[in-house]
């Protein structure tokens, strides 16, 4: 890991809400994995702990596509600090054949990378969007993915049907209480399925993130009763081997 510099080529609007900036990078960075980020400094003043996490939402010839909302400002030809490569790759089942995204209450951002590796292997998935997350227009995505938007409650259209179906979930959420929204979805999926087993059920831990290389403990996450660090481990943790804010089945 080590801190180089971007450079954006290119600003396009995918949708109302969001921006994709292309940026040019070092080529250490150039071959993140679905699931890891990069923690930027877009600022031109100094200001060495004012980084946040950037996730790829894909990779074109080297290039890195950040998706950002659109009330932030950037130029083309700004340059950017960058550390990374921050964060695990994503781990899928060996074999999958449908997996089911779902954003609740925020942008899928984090979910796009790894919804465009499946299709790429031609897996089938699934994105829904709760809450918020409906704000998000997805006409850019790839047509194979199925797009379902449910609400604040937790409910979607043929619900069971989609959970059952799904051989893994991986799920992001709003940051004002993630360690809640989480145990809330854990909580439904608890109702849809007998049991969650090992391996299905991940979450996208984001919160925090101040440093990006397991230095100031901010993003710390209680697994299987050791402390990981989303920075370094995650940032996808099975949400069976987390403790969550509350109890699956306290509300
Ligand atoms: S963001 Fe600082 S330790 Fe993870």
């Amino acid at each position: 890991m080590k801190e180089t510099t971007g450079l954006i080529e290119k600003i396009s609007l995918p949708n109302a809400t969001h921006q994709h900036l292309e940026l040019s990078v070092d080529p250490s960075l150039q071959s993140l994995k679905a699931g890891q980020f990069v923690m930027a400094r877009a600022s031109e003043q100094w200001e060495p702990y004012l980084r946040v996490p950037w996730v790829p939402v894909d990779l074109r010839a080297g290039r890195l596509i950040i998706e950002r909302p659109v009330e932030e400002t950037y130029r083309v030809g700004q340059s950017v600090s960058l550390i990374g490569e921050c964060g695990q790759q994503v781990r899928f089942r060996k074999g999958v054949r449908n997996v089911l995204f779902i954003a609740y209450n925020t942008a899928p951002t984090p979910l796009l990378m790894p919804i465009r590796l499946l299709l790429r292997n031609k897996v089938s998935t699934t994105l829904v969007l709760l809450g918020k997350a409906t704000d998000y227009g997805t006409t850019h995505l790839p047509p194979e993915v199925e797009v379902i938007h449910g609400d604040m409650d937790l409910n979607w259209p043929n619900q069971v049907m989609t959970v059952g179906w799904a051989d893994q979930v991986f799920v992001c959420v709003d940051q004002d209480d993630e360690q809640y929204r989480f145990a809330q979805i854990y909580e439904r999926m608890g109702e849809r399925r007998n049991e969650i087993p090992k391996n299905y059920l991940f979450g996208l831990f984001q919160s925090g993130m101040a440093c990006g290389f397991g230095v100031c403990d901010a993003c710390a996450v209680r697994v299987s009763g050791e402390v990981q660090l989303a920075c370094m481990h995650g940032c996808a943790f099975d949400l069976t081997l987390v403790k969550l804010g509350i109890a699956p089945g306290e509300g």
